[in-house]
This record gives C-alpha cells, sequence and structure tokens, in this order.
C-alpha cells in the first residue's frame, strides 16, 4: 500500500527492441515522490530509450508505464506532457529563430493545454513574469531577447529545461543536461537543478558526471546492455563491483 502512494512513475517488465537489437529488456523501476533518481550506465545502454518509451516517444514492446496510479503504457508524448511528465533532450531542441523568452513562453502551461493561440495574444504580463521568473532561475533573464540560436551550449542546455519547466510538470525526465559542459558550468547546473527540484514532484537525470550524481541523487539505477544492473543510494551503488566493470568495460562516456 505504502509503496504505492509513495511511487510516482511504476515501471514493470518494460522491452523495446529495434531490429533484433534489445535496447530494454524486463526494465523495472519505481521512481519516489519526492526524489531526484539518477539513472547511469555506459554509452548504449538504454539510458534515452528508457526516456523515450517512457515520455511515449517509442511504444515499447512489453511491459506497463503507471503514472501517478494510471496506465500512461500506450500513450503518446503530447498526451504525456499534458498530464505532467516533460523532458529534455540529449541532443539540445530548442526554436532557434525564437528569442529566449518565446522559447520559454510557447512552452507554458496554458500554450500546452491550448496549443492554438498564438505566442503573441499571450505577450500578457502573468505569462511573460512567469516565464522570467524561469529566466531569472536559469540565469538567463539579460539574454531574454536573443535569439535562442546565439546563446553558448551551457546557456542552450539550461533553456531546455527553463522550457520543459514552463509546462509546470510533475515529473522531469533530464537526459545529459550537463553533456558538454565544463566543471565550473556542471557544478552550477547542479545547484539550478537542486533548486528546480521544489517545483516539480520528482526528477530523473541521466549523466555520466560521478559527482554531480553524487551530490543530485537520491537514489541511482545503473543500466547496462538494456538491463538494470544496481539500484540504491548512489555511495553503495557506484561502489558496487559490476557498476565498476560496466564503464571500465567501455571507453567511458563519448559525449
Ligand atoms: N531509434 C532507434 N533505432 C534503432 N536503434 C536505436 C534507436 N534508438 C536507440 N537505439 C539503440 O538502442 C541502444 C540503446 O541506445 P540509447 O538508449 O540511446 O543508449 P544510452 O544509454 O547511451 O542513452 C543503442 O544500441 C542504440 O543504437
Ligand atoms: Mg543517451
Amino acid at each position: 500500500m505504502d509503496e504505492v502512494s509513495q511511487s510516482i512513475l511504476a515501471v514493470e517488465g518494460l522491452s523495446k527492441s529495434f531490429r533484433g537489437l534489445t535496447a530494454l529488456e524486463s526494465i523495472s523501476l519505481e521512481v519516489i515522490h519526492g526524489e531526484i533518481l539518477g539513472l547511469m550506465g555506459p554509452n548504449g545502454a538504454g539510458k534515452s530509450v528508457f526516456v523515450n518509451v517512457v515520455t511515449g516517444f517509442y511504444r515499447p514492446d512489453t511491459g506497463t508505464i503507471n503514472f501517478g496510479g494510471r496506465d500512461i503504457t500506450h500513450l503518446p508524448s503530447y498526451a504525456l506532457a499534458r498530464l505532467g511528465i516533460a523532458r529534455t533532450y540529449q541532443n539540445i531542441r530548442l526554436l532557434r529563430r525564437m528569442t529566449v523568452l518565446e522559447n520559454v513562453l510557447v512552452a507554458t502551461k496554458d500554450h500546452v493545454e491550448q496549443p492554438f493561440r498564438s505566442v503573441l495574444a499571450r505577450n500578457q504580463s502573468s505569462f511573460v513574469t512567469t516565464a522570467l521568473a524561469l529566466l531569472e532561475q536559469f540565469h538567463l533573464a539579460d539574454k531574454r531577447d536573443w535569439l535562442a540560436g546565439a546563446l553558448a551550449y551551457g546557456e542552450a542546455r539550461r533553456l531546455e529545461i527553463a522550457r520543459a519547466l514552463a509546462g509546470k510538470p510533475s515529473l522531469l525526465f533530464l537526459d545529459e543536461p550537463a553533456a558538454g559542459m565544463n566543471e565550473q558550468e556542471t557544478e552550477e547546473l547542479a545547484g539550478t537543478i537542486r533548486s528546480s527540484h521544489q517545483m516539480v514532484e520528482a526528477i530523473v537525470i541521466i549523466e555520466h558526471d560521478v559527482a554531480m550524481m553524487r551530490e543530485l541523487a537520491d537514489r541511482l539505477v545503473v543500466m547496462d546492455s538494456g538491463r538494470k544492473i544496481a539500484e540504491g543510494r548512489p555511495n553503495d551503488v557506484l561502489a558496487q563491483p559490476n557498476v565498476i566493470e560496466a564503464y571500465l568495460g567501455t571507453d567511458g562516456p563519448d559525449d
């Protein structure tokens, strides 16, 4: 009973293959209310496929996905966004020819619910205030009128997260948000993610940076070759021989 009420997302026996390649093999895991769950594993482990399946971009071959007590296994991504599941992408996806502020405005909650209202019509104070507060939080307020395409890499990554939060999601997936960032940017980002945590019920973060994961994650799940190979407290999991082996067995993170 307790377990059910505590988990915001419950995934059971999730599998996904691409032409004979098994990307996910019977993955079961839960995301607990209030936590930051870290998802680690060498490249090709299936982390992004997992996010793509859970957020409705890919259909699973088998398994069930339960979100907030509701079976969402077969719902498409736009329906899941409306229900409160947001994500960022491993490869940044911004509206490069729109301004930084517009990128956040089009993602605000009302827009998700009423996609046909124009951005201009919504250029009203309450939306702008909310969007600007987000930009402030992500240290982008002074660049509100820049084209998103003109942002530096680390800034673009931060804007992606601000945009995802604009839809007021309850569950946020971050797919390698610190990829390509230097140490200082990564540290700053960790702080920003920590503060964003108060705006959502739970965060699932994919990241190779061990220091960042130790700092951020309440729990870690490690995947290798489409399987879950470890789960638990970060310090315990990172000390597990099979986890170390999984990382040493490859050339390490390539991005
Ligand atoms: N759309 C796709 N079509 C075919 N194979 C895919 C597709 N997406 C991912 N894969 C394969 O699934 C495996 C897991 O990929 P992925 O989840 O992206 O790994 P990672 O853990 O690095 O995020 C890889 O072998 C990858 O090539
Ligand atoms: Mg990936």
